[in-house]
């Protein structure tokens, strides 16, 4: 697959991602529960498949800009931790509540790092 489908479908997946942890922390910020969210399985699976195309779609753009997967640089270091946040952030605001807000904060200014860390590749 080339760069420009590798890039597509990583940024799909952005794009999913935070529907699903936006719509779960809203949920909660309104008093909502875990047992009580009508669309919770499917946020997790959208969730779920979101992670695995933003992975598959990273590393096909690893593979296309030349990054050997034995030595990843620091940006991809960083990317990654983004990643396993983003990851655990779905499970967050049910289990602590006060922290729903912050994380409406929070969880947008990681994928602004993330971008950020593509973008300029600092390390
Ligand atoms: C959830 C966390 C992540 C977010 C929000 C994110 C976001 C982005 C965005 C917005 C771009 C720029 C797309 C463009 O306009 O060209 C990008 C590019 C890229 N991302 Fe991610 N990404 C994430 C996770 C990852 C992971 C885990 C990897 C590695 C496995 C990765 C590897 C890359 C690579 C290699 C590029 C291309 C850089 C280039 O074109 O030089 N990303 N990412």
């Amino acid at each position: 697959m080339s760069y420009a489908a590798y890039n597509f479908i990583h940024v799909l997946g952005v794009i999913f991602l935070f529907m699903a942890l936006g719509g779960t922390i809203i949920h909660v910020i309104n008093g909502g529960t875990k047992e009580d969210n009508a669309w919770r399985k499917p946020l997790s699976i959208i969730h779920g498949i979101a992670m695995l195309i933003i992975l598959v779609g990273g590393f096909g753009l690893m593979a296309r800009i030349g990054i050997d997967h034995a030595a990843f640089p620091g940006w991809i270091w960083g990317k990654l931790l983004i990643w396993v946040l983003l990851g655990a952030a779905i499970a967050v605001p049910y289990r602590v509540r006060e922290w729903a807000k912050p994380l409406a904060l929070i969880v947008p200014l990681l994928g602004a790092i993330a971008t950020w860390l593509a973008i300029y590749q600092p390390f």
